[in-house]
């Protein structure tokens, strides 16, 4: 089983996923990470060079390679980017392979996370527009995306990290085919 989490950049999802690792006993690997030791280039200059779709591909093949690594007996929490699932081979990997959990907070905490975070991890813009306007204009288009495809969605501005972990590992278990 994976457990994929989904949502905007500063949902919550770096924080969570370790968290969620460690209460299911499992690992947790993060897909921006991978892109960036296999290819040895940062998220930035790919974006520099190849241009989001070129990314796109980039993050969708590391994506089907760690789901086709993975023994299915086996768990595992993947993090992914929060534009992977727009791509369609990575929603319908996602849809065969979850569950999955969307992350979801209001666009002025997404907004102030990313502002915090801007000296720490630094994200390539994705459109030419202010960044509370990228946010609300990628939301948009987002959003029903992100619906469509969870099968939980949890509100991270609400609870502290260790409850929304607690959250979804209960999630989880009421089913014990997760
Ligand atoms: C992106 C989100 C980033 C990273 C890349 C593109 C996006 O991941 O994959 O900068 O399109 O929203 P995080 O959501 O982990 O910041």
């Amino acid at each position: 089983m994976i457990v994929f989490l989904i949502g905007f950049r500063g949902s919550g999802k770096t924080t969570i996923a370790p968290l969620l690792a460690e209460r299911l006993d499992c690992p947790w690997l993060d897909v921006d990470e991978i892109i960036q030791q296999t290819t040895g280039q940062s998220i930035v200059e790919i974006f520099e060079e190849a241009g989001e779709a070129g990314f796109r591909q980039v993050e969708s093949e590391v994506i089907q390679r760690v789901i086709q690594d993975h023994p299915a007996d086996a768990r595992l929490v993947l993090s992914l980017g929060g534009g992977a699932i727009m791509h369609p081979q990575t929603r319908e990997a996602v849809a065969e392979h979850g569950p999955c959990i969307w992350l979801r907070a209001p666009v002025h905490v997404l907004w102030e996370r990313i502002e915090d975070d801007r000296d720490n991890v630094p994200r390539p813009a994705l459109t030419d527009l202010d960044p509370l306007e990228e946010i609300h204009r990628l939301l948009a288009v987002r959003e029903p995306v992100y619906a469509d495809c969870a099968d939980y969605d949890i509100d991270t501005s609400q609870f502290n990290a260790q409850q929304v972990a607690d959250q979804i590992v209960q999630w989880c278990k009421q089913d014990d085919t997760r």
